[in-house]
């Protein structure tokens, strides 16, 4: 969602915003601005929809030098994509930068309006500006105008202020992830909604709680300061040394970042093998064996979920423990029943996902113990979690999810093993290298997922089917396709094809049918059922059957020997590749598609 980088230092704070800005675009957006204190001491404004390079365009042969800038990547909620809607907000003296929706912002506009103020975008976002604008002219402080302002507006946010007559920057948030960063040789700090644009620039890194005013000076005693609304010192933050390193985001060989990191993935099968099997996470494993859980409740949102879905398999087989796996934006709005000793779990990549955020809030409530598996250190996640299992995907750059999924996977396979009380991790960590193996042998032939992409990349509609544990798969096949290559795809039970859908099937619908050896004869006999209809038949099965590939238009021979249990993610990589070269043949933008976002902190 909307991402945020504000700055104050010695004359280059644009630049630092800029580049800020860039490293958020990966989250996806659809305009980006910057506002700054020029050379005069007035706030200047440049935004422009459209990719970052646009607004670069704009700045061409203006003067950026400047102490302080803040910065925005906008993915529209309230207004359509256009350069007024973007942000910054500026009047004369003040400008904001939100993410996130003011939820009674029509309610507040018209109070305001009918105090006189104007209203130059159609955006909830002006609102605020609006709130603050109208406080400070009243004569409050800029601290108290965004202390006050912050309490009359409802839903999730963050907003960072700036102000031309003093030299600060506030920022201040709910339910919405904001960090702040300070460089103790310059004192420069920053402002941002996302961590990772603050890799390198800063030595120390806090984390603002809910409703803290964080103030930003870069001034020498005084660099960083955090209050409560009353204008009380604040303790509620948790600061730490800024240590993650800014791991290589070049895509190198690879067009597409999806693709580098497809391709990472029997790397870092092996990377988490030994950090849980040999390394710090053996730690955390002694934790979870310990754990007793008489119920887990599983929830998530997009891949994390149906990562979760192949989860609650392994943990409802090995362990006898009932999972309910639930969407955290359906779950967190029922009325859920908890028993004493009921297990949260949370699966993310970005750990900053709003609704899985809700419905771990709704457990902490409650009191039911939470465990995490989140890929970004440090996330909102991670900090809330009573203990969180690192999903060690490093950082994952393309929108469409594909390592996060594997290791999300694996690290909830590693899971259900502590949780056994009596883990055997010797045989797990044997199938952790065969997969990883396989995956090898699987990507170094891709020839033949990409002549088949080529083939049916321009049909009608697209049926994933599974059965048993390859249902999860495709739900997470379709999802991939419908992201990147903007087709019409579903994923639905091989068996419940035949209770509606199979009503569609016609020579101009593919089912790409996902056989292991897991309930192999009754998906064999659904696929039947499609061909019949003149269904196009992919199949994603087991080598070295014929009557497979008799069956099929389209054939993707794999090899399960010894991997049954692991063989649901060895299958999602190959559903993955034909995605990504579906994707590729229709010349979509793969890597940040239309409308995404890859950190979804609205609701
Ligand atoms: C967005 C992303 C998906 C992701 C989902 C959940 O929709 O585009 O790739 O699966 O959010 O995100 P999380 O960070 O919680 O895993």
């Amino acid at each position: 969602m909307c991402g945020i980088v504000g700055h104050i230092g010695h004359k280059n704070s644009v630049h630092v915003v800029l580049e800020g800005l860039k490293r958020l675009e990966y989250r996806g957006y659809d305009s980006s601005g910057v506002c700054f204190k020029n050379e005069f001491g007035n706030l200047t404004l440049f935004k422009k929809t459209g990719k970052l390079h646009n607004l670069k365009n704009l700045l061409r042969g203006v003067n950026l030098s400047s102490n302080s800038c803040v910065g925005h990547t906008r993915w529209a909620t309230h207004g359509v994509v256009n350069d007024q809607n973007s942000h910054p907000h500026l009047n004369d003296t003040i400008s904001i930068v939100h993410n996130g929706i003011i939820e009674n912002a029509a309610e507040v506009k018209k109070d305001l309006i009918s105090e006189g103020l104007q209203f130059k975008s159609d955006t909830d976002s002006e609102v605020f500006l609006g709130l603050v604008h109208y406080s400070v002219r009243q004569g409050m402080s800029l601290f108290d105008a965004v202390s006050r302002s912050f309490e009359k507006v409802q839903g999730n946010s963050a907003f960072v202020i700036q102000e031309k007559s003093s030299n600060q920057i506030l920022a201040i948030k709910r339910g919405a992830p904001l960090v702040c960063g300070l460089n103790f040789k310059t004192n420069e700090v920053m402002v941002s909604s996302d961590p990772y644009a603050l890799v390198g620039m800063v030595d120390q890194i806090f984390f603002p709680e809910d409703e803290v005013v964080c103030c930003l000076t870069g001034e020498k005693d005084k660099p960083i300061t955090f209050y409560e609304k009353n204008g009380e010192l604040s303790e509620r933050y948790v600061s730490k040394k800024q240590e993650c390193g800014l791991e290589p985001q070049e895509k190198g060989e690879f067009e597409h970042y999806m693709l580098k990191e497809i391709h990472e993935q029997p790397g870092l099968i092996r990377f988490l093998e030994e950090y849980y099997f040999l390394g710090a996470g053996k730690e955390v494993l002694k934790n979870v064996e310990n754990e007793k859980p008489s119920r887990i409740q599983l929830n998530a949102c997009g891949t994390a979920y149906y990562a979760g879905l192949v989860i609650r398999n392994f943990i409802e087989s090995i362990n006898r423990i009932p999972v309910s796996a639930e969407l955290a934006s359906e779950f967190r709005y029922r009325d859920p029943i908890f028993q004493e000793s009921d297990l949260g779990l949370f699966i993310s990549q970005s750990g900053e996902t709003a609704d899985t955020l809700a419905a771990l809030n709704l457990c902490v409530e409650r009191k039911v113990k939470t465990y995490s598996l989140v890929n970004v250190e440090g996330s909102t996640l991670s900090r809330l979690c009573d203990q969180n299992l690192f999903i060690k995907a490093g950082v994952e750059i393309g929108v469409a999810s594909t390592k996060a999924f594997t290791q999300q996977v694996l690290t909830g396979r590693i899971m259900a093993e502590s949780l056994k009380g009596t883990p055997s991790y010797g045989e797990l960590r044997t199938k952790f290298s065969l997969l990883a193996h396989r995956l090898e042998v699987l990507l170094s032939q891709v020839d033949k997922i990409k002549k088949i992409a080529e083939e049916i990349y321009n049909y009608k509609g697209f049926f994933f089917t599974g059965r048993g544990q390859y249902f999860p798969i495709a739900l997470e096949g379709a999802l991939k396709l419908k992201e990147i290559a903007y087709v019409h795809a579903e994923g639905y039970a091989a068996g419940e094809l035949k209770h509606g859908p199979i009503a569609l099937i016609d020579e101009e619908m593919v089912n790409v049918a996902i056989i292991g050896p897991e309930l192999l004869e009754k998906a064999v006999s659904n696929v039947e059922e499609i061909k019949a209809r003149r269904g196009v038949i992919v199949i994603l099965g087991p080598k070295d059957r014929k009557d497979l590939e008799a069956l099929s238009d389209h054939y993707i021979p794999l090899n399960f020997d010894g991997l049954e249990e692991l063989s649901p993610i060895y299958v999602n990589v190959a559903n993955q590749l034909l995605s990504y070269y579906m994707a590729k043949f229709k010349g979509t933008d793969i890597d940040k598609p239309r409308n995404l976002a890859k950190s979804v902190t609205v609701e």
